[in-house]
């Protein structure tokens, strides 16, 4: 679809990027980021957790290519959890390693997450790590299995619309993963192009995790799979204490709330920060009536 592929291609250019980076989160942004500073996120994540929803904070950033700025970001993910725990509040983690170094190196990119989670750990908090395009998928795989040696307290997504997710859910059985249908622009030699095919392969992996016994976290705003993953969990007797829905911040808020009073886990990703660009990138290639908040952000400037 062209504008699918023209928001995506837009996500990855650089030159835009700095230019609307400088111009700050306009032109919509601001409906679906929390903010810049890590004070603005933590007020937001309140604001959720009094409407009876968890939250998961992302500051925000990608595909880092120097080794300061992967272990400043690595800083500022602790400096994150620190402030959750300050806080009080009812929220995780996630992050994307390609922001701490894994395209400079492995092994500064491990250190960097190892440090992280023995921050987690202390305060008995969770970390997520985004999955990224699918270049990335095996070392971030290779990266988890690793950590997980060590610590119990990390998971990862995992990509629907890749042929190959069947079977990374079983080889994570018994981790904690996030389940998504996938949102970058990937070739049909790896991943399934036709909307149907990655609904139900997306779903299958869904119910295939959960019948692992496996925590999975379901993250969608489609409510045809909202529904069915409802109707499955209670056809096969699996509580509402073995998964939880997700959504991103600013996103069918009135559906997340919904699901928070039907007594499910919903947990918002409320990300925040600068480089928020190519994420909102993304989220427009994703669902062209978004543009809509984008005109409506440009107009009320
Ligand atoms: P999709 O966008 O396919 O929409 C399906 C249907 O739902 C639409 O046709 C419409 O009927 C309805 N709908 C959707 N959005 C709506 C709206 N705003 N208002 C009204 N109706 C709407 N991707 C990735 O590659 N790596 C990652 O780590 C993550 N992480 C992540 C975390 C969380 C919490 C979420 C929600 C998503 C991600 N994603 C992601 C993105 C994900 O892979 C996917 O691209 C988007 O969620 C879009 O797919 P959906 O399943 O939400 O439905």
């Amino acid at each position: 679809m062209i504008t699918r592929n023209f928001f995506l291609f837009l996500a990855k250019n650089d030159f835009i990027k700095n230019k609307a980076t400088k111009w700050g989160p306009k032109f919509g942004a601001k409906s679906v980021i929390a903010g810049e500073s890590l004070q603005e996120a933590m007020d937001t994540v309140r604001k959720l957790n009094e409407k009876g929803l968890s939250a998961t904070v992302d500051h925000l950033g990608e595909f880092v290519y120097d080794k300061e700025e992967a272990m400043a970001a690595a800083e500022y993910c602790i400096r994150t959890l620190e402030a959750i725990e300050e806080a009080g509040v009812d929220c995780n983690l996630s992050l994307k390693l390609t922001q701490l170094g894994l395209d400079v190196d492995k092994e500064l990119c491990l250190n960097n997450m190892r440090s992280i989670l023995a921050k987690a750990k202390q305060y008995g908090n969770f970390v997520r790590i985004d999955m990224e395009d699918y270049s990335h998928l095996e070392p971030t795989l290779d990266i988890l299995m690793e950590l997980r040696k060590e610590y119990d307290n990390v998971g990862t997504a995992i990509q629907g619309y890749l042929y190959r997710a069947g079977q990374d859910v079983d080889t994570l059985k018994g981790t904690n993963i996030r389940l998504i249908k996938g949102a970058y622009n990937e070739p049909p030699e790896v991943a399934y192009q036709d909307a149907k095919e990655v609904y139900d392969n997306y779903l299958s992996i869904i119910k295939r995790h959960m019948l692992n016994g496996s925590y999975a976290a379901v993250a969608t705003h489609d409510h045809n799979i909202i529904a069915e993953v409802k109707k499955f969990a209670e056809e096969n007797g699996i509580g509402k204490d073995q998964f939880e829905f997700q959504m991103l911040y600013g996103f069918r808020s009135e559906m997340q709330e919904e699901i928070a009073r039907e007594g499910y886990k919903m947990r918002v990703y409320t990300p925040f920060g600068n480089d928020w660009y190519g994420f909102f990138m993304r989220r427009l290639a994703e669902r062209p009536q978004n543009i809509t908040f984008a005109f409506r952000g440009l107009l009320s400037k």
